[in-house]
Protein backbone atom coordinates (compact mmCIF):
# COMPACT_ATOMS: atom_id res chain seq x y z
CA UNK A 1 0.00 0.00 0.00
CA UNK A 2 2.97 2.36 0.80
CA UNK A 3 5.79 2.38 -0.88
CA UNK A 4 9.09 4.46 -0.79
CA UNK A 5 11.12 5.81 -3.95
CA UNK A 6 14.57 7.26 -2.97
CA UNK A 7 15.09 9.91 -5.33
CA UNK A 8 11.48 11.65 -4.76
CA UNK A 9 11.89 10.92 -0.78
CA UNK A 10 14.84 12.81 -1.16
CA UNK A 11 13.79 15.75 -3.28
CA UNK A 12 10.88 16.75 -1.84
CA UNK A 13 10.90 15.06 1.95
CA UNK A 14 14.74 15.42 3.22
CA UNK A 15 13.33 17.39 5.70
CA UNK A 16 12.16 14.05 7.63
CA UNK A 17 15.68 13.38 8.11
CA UNK A 18 17.23 16.65 8.30
CA UNK A 19 14.60 18.12 11.16
CA UNK A 20 15.19 14.34 13.08
CA UNK A 21 18.53 15.62 14.48
CA UNK A 22 17.12 16.73 17.78
CA UNK A 23 16.31 13.44 18.37
CA UNK A 24 19.87 12.13 17.34
CA UNK A 25 20.83 14.88 19.91
CA UNK A 26 18.40 13.47 22.58
CA UNK A 27 19.86 9.89 21.67
CA UNK A 28 23.29 11.29 22.80
CA UNK A 29 25.08 8.58 20.92
CA UNK A 30 28.47 7.06 22.80
CA UNK A 31 31.27 5.48 20.80
CA UNK A 32 31.11 1.69 21.00
CA UNK A 33 27.08 1.53 21.45
CA UNK A 34 25.16 -0.57 19.87
CA UNK A 35 22.14 0.99 18.02
CA UNK A 36 19.42 -0.53 16.17
CA UNK A 37 18.05 2.34 13.55
CA UNK A 38 14.36 1.58 13.66
CA UNK A 39 13.12 2.88 10.30
CA UNK A 40 16.40 4.11 8.47
CA UNK A 41 14.96 5.26 5.53
CA UNK A 42 17.97 5.93 2.93
CA UNK A 43 20.06 6.24 5.94
CA UNK A 44 21.04 10.26 6.08
CA UNK A 45 20.32 10.09 10.30
CA UNK A 46 22.20 6.15 10.34
CA UNK A 47 24.87 7.85 9.22
CA UNK A 48 25.43 10.10 11.92
CA UNK A 49 25.20 7.70 14.54
CA UNK A 50 27.70 5.71 12.52
CA UNK A 51 30.27 9.38 12.68
CA UNK A 52 29.69 8.76 16.16
CA UNK A 53 31.27 5.49 16.21
CA UNK A 54 28.29 3.49 17.46
CA UNK A 55 28.21 -0.01 16.37
CA UNK A 56 25.06 0.49 13.91
CA UNK A 57 22.49 -1.79 12.27
CA UNK A 58 19.58 -0.40 10.47
CA UNK A 59 15.90 -2.01 9.60
CA UNK A 60 13.09 -0.78 7.30
CA UNK A 61 10.60 -2.27 5.44
CA UNK A 62 11.24 -0.46 2.38
CA UNK A 63 13.47 -2.64 0.40
CA UNK A 64 14.23 0.51 -1.98
CA UNK A 65 15.25 2.26 1.00
CA UNK A 66 17.44 -0.14 2.93
CA UNK A 67 19.46 -0.26 -0.78
CA UNK A 68 20.09 3.41 -0.56
CA UNK A 69 20.94 3.17 2.64
CA UNK A 70 23.63 0.21 1.75
CA UNK A 71 24.74 2.34 -0.95
CA UNK A 72 26.35 4.72 2.32
CA UNK A 73 28.12 2.00 3.32
CA UNK A 74 25.24 1.73 5.84
CA UNK A 75 24.55 -2.20 7.37
CA UNK A 76 20.95 -2.19 6.70
CA UNK A 77 18.45 -4.86 6.35
CA UNK A 78 14.88 -5.33 5.47
CA UNK A 79 12.79 -5.86 8.26
CA UNK A 80 9.47 -5.95 9.66
CA UNK A 81 9.10 -3.41 13.30
CA UNK A 82 6.90 -5.79 14.44
CA UNK A 83 9.13 -9.16 13.86
CA UNK A 84 12.82 -8.20 14.81
CA UNK A 85 15.22 -11.01 14.18
CA UNK A 86 17.20 -10.34 17.49
CA UNK A 87 17.37 -10.60 21.58
CA UNK A 88 19.22 -8.44 24.20
CA UNK A 89 21.58 -6.98 21.77
CA UNK A 90 21.14 -3.10 21.70
CA UNK A 91 22.04 -0.18 23.65
CA UNK A 92 19.90 1.88 22.52
CA UNK A 93 16.77 1.66 19.93
CA UNK A 94 16.38 5.00 17.72
CA UNK A 95 13.25 5.73 15.18
CA UNK A 96 12.64 8.94 13.69
CA UNK A 97 9.58 9.48 11.69
CA UNK A 98 8.08 5.84 11.53
CA UNK A 99 6.50 4.38 14.79
CA UNK A 100 3.79 6.86 13.75
CA UNK A 101 2.95 4.35 10.19
CA UNK A 102 2.71 0.86 12.30
CA UNK A 103 -1.16 -0.14 13.86
CA UNK A 104 0.15 -2.53 15.95
CA UNK A 105 1.87 -0.53 18.64
CA UNK A 106 2.15 -3.49 21.33
CA UNK A 107 4.05 -5.82 19.05
CA UNK A 108 6.53 -3.16 17.58
CA UNK A 109 7.25 -2.00 21.64
CA UNK A 110 6.96 -5.76 22.67
CA UNK A 111 9.70 -6.31 19.61
CA UNK A 112 11.96 -2.75 20.93
CA UNK A 113 11.79 -4.06 24.33
CA UNK A 114 12.94 -7.45 23.41
CA UNK A 115 15.59 -6.19 21.60
CA UNK A 116 16.98 -3.88 24.08
CA UNK A 117 19.81 -4.92 27.09
CA UNK A 118 18.57 -4.03 30.39
CA UNK A 119 18.86 -0.74 31.07
CA UNK A 120 18.64 0.11 27.50
CA UNK A 121 16.76 3.05 25.90
CA UNK A 122 13.84 4.08 23.53
CA UNK A 123 14.91 7.55 21.39
CA UNK A 124 11.79 8.29 19.30
CA UNK A 125 9.78 10.76 17.43
CA UNK A 126 6.83 10.56 15.47
CA UNK A 127 3.88 11.60 14.56
CA UNK A 128 1.42 12.79 17.49
CA UNK A 129 -1.98 13.21 18.20
CA UNK A 130 -3.66 15.78 15.80
CA UNK A 131 -0.62 15.65 12.94
CA UNK A 132 -1.76 17.04 9.63
CA UNK A 133 -5.45 17.57 10.59
CA UNK A 134 -6.28 19.44 8.08
CA UNK A 135 -4.75 16.74 5.58
CA UNK A 136 -6.63 14.43 6.96
CA UNK A 137 -9.80 16.31 7.15
CA UNK A 138 -9.02 17.55 3.80
CA UNK A 139 -8.59 13.39 2.28
CA UNK A 140 -11.76 12.98 4.50
CA UNK A 141 -13.88 15.07 2.57
CA UNK A 142 -12.82 14.51 -1.16
CA UNK A 143 -13.03 10.56 -0.31
CA UNK A 144 -16.95 11.00 1.65
CA UNK A 145 -17.95 12.98 -1.67
CA UNK A 146 -17.29 9.91 -3.50
CA UNK A 147 -18.71 7.31 -0.62
CA UNK A 148 -15.84 6.22 0.75
CA UNK A 149 -14.65 6.40 4.95
CA UNK A 150 -11.33 7.73 4.75
CA UNK A 151 -10.47 6.22 8.33
CA UNK A 152 -10.63 2.97 6.93
CA UNK A 153 -7.57 3.87 4.24
CA UNK A 154 -5.89 5.98 7.35
CA UNK A 155 -2.25 4.52 7.98
CA UNK A 156 -1.24 6.36 10.63
CA UNK A 157 -1.74 6.21 14.67
CA UNK A 158 -1.13 9.53 16.24
CA UNK A 159 -1.29 9.05 19.27
CA UNK A 160 -1.49 11.60 23.26
CA UNK A 161 1.00 11.53 25.40
CA UNK A 162 -1.62 9.81 27.79
CA UNK A 163 -2.00 6.93 26.06
CA UNK A 164 1.45 6.05 24.40
CA UNK A 165 2.66 6.09 28.20
CA UNK A 166 0.01 3.94 29.26
CA UNK A 167 1.66 2.06 26.34
CA UNK A 168 4.91 2.35 27.12
CA UNK A 169 4.45 1.16 30.37
CA UNK A 170 2.08 -1.83 29.58
CA UNK A 171 4.77 -3.28 27.48
CA UNK A 172 7.41 -3.14 30.37
CA UNK A 173 9.17 0.42 29.75
CA UNK A 174 10.20 3.31 32.21
CA UNK A 175 8.82 6.01 30.55
CA UNK A 176 11.93 8.91 31.25
CA UNK A 177 10.53 11.60 29.06
CA UNK A 178 7.52 12.26 26.32
CA UNK A 179 6.19 15.40 25.23
CA UNK A 180 4.04 16.46 22.18
CA UNK A 181 4.59 20.26 20.02
CA UNK A 182 3.50 21.34 16.97
CA UNK A 183 5.99 21.46 14.88
CA UNK A 184 4.72 23.64 11.60
CA UNK A 185 7.17 22.62 8.70
CA UNK A 186 7.26 24.13 5.58
CA UNK A 187 7.68 22.45 2.24
CA UNK A 188 10.49 22.35 -0.13
CA UNK A 189 8.68 22.30 -3.00
CA UNK A 190 4.40 22.02 -4.01
CA UNK A 191 2.18 19.98 -1.80
CA UNK A 192 1.58 17.34 -4.53
CA UNK A 193 4.67 16.18 -3.94
CA UNK A 194 4.36 15.27 -0.87
CA UNK A 195 0.87 13.75 -0.79
CA UNK A 196 2.45 11.67 -3.83
CA UNK A 197 4.68 10.22 -1.23
CA UNK A 198 2.98 10.36 1.84
CA UNK A 199 -0.75 9.71 1.65
CA UNK A 200 -0.94 6.53 -1.17
CA UNK A 201 -2.73 4.49 1.19
CA UNK A 202 -5.83 7.09 0.87
CA UNK A 203 -5.57 6.21 -2.46
CA UNK A 204 -5.70 2.45 -2.30
CA UNK A 205 -9.99 2.46 -2.97
CA UNK A 206 -9.48 5.30 -6.12
CA UNK A 207 -9.07 3.83 -9.94
CA UNK A 208 -5.28 4.88 -10.68
CA UNK A 209 -6.27 7.06 -13.41
CA UNK A 210 -8.45 9.21 -11.03
CA UNK A 211 -6.01 9.12 -8.68
CA UNK A 212 -4.43 12.84 -9.69
CA UNK A 213 -7.86 14.63 -9.75
CA UNK A 214 -8.15 13.28 -6.45
CA UNK A 215 -5.11 14.95 -5.08
CA UNK A 216 -6.05 18.66 -6.91
CA UNK A 217 -9.20 18.59 -5.35
CA UNK A 218 -7.40 18.04 -1.74
CA UNK A 219 -4.60 20.84 -2.76
CA UNK A 220 -7.32 22.87 -4.06
CA UNK A 221 -8.85 22.72 -0.20
CA UNK A 222 -5.78 23.23 1.98
CA UNK A 223 -4.44 25.89 -0.17
CA UNK A 224 -6.03 28.86 1.78
CA UNK A 225 -5.68 26.87 4.86
CA UNK A 226 -1.44 25.65 4.25
CA UNK A 227 -0.38 27.60 1.48
CA UNK A 228 1.55 31.43 3.01
CA UNK A 229 1.35 34.50 0.41
CA UNK A 230 4.45 34.27 -0.62
CA UNK A 231 3.62 30.59 -1.94
CA UNK A 232 5.20 28.09 0.64
CA UNK A 233 3.51 25.20 1.69
CA UNK A 234 3.60 24.57 5.45
CA UNK A 235 1.92 21.54 6.76
CA UNK A 236 0.57 20.93 10.40
CA UNK A 237 2.72 18.73 11.69
CA UNK A 238 2.63 17.57 15.46
CA UNK A 239 5.60 15.36 17.20
CA UNK A 240 5.88 12.96 19.78
CA UNK A 241 9.22 12.44 21.41
CA UNK A 242 10.02 9.77 23.88
CA UNK A 243 12.99 8.57 25.57
CA UNK A 244 11.80 5.27 27.55
CA UNK A 245 14.01 2.48 29.06
CA UNK A 246 13.58 -1.08 29.62
CA UNK A 247 14.29 -1.58 33.33
CA UNK A 248 17.69 -3.41 34.61
C1 LIG B 1 6.21 11.89 8.85
O1 LIG B 1 6.94 11.22 8.13
O2 LIG B 1 6.67 12.43 9.84
C2 LIG B 1 4.78 12.03 8.53
C3 LIG B 1 4.27 11.32 7.50
C4 LIG B 1 2.95 11.40 7.20
C5 LIG B 1 2.11 12.20 7.93
C6 LIG B 1 2.62 12.91 8.99
C7 LIG B 1 3.94 12.82 9.31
Amino acid sequence: MQTWNPEQYSRHARFVSDLGAPVVDLLNPEEGERILDLGCGDGSLTEQLVSAGCQVMAIDSSPEQVFAARERGIDARIMDATCLEFDQEFDAVFSNAVLHWIKDQTSVLENIHRVLVPGGRLVAEFGGFGCVASVRKALATVLAERDIDANNFNPWYFPTTEEYTDLLQTCGFNVSSICLFPRPTPLPSDLTHWLKIFVQPFLEPIPKENRNSLLAEVRDLLAPILRTAEGTWVLDYVRLRTTATRPR
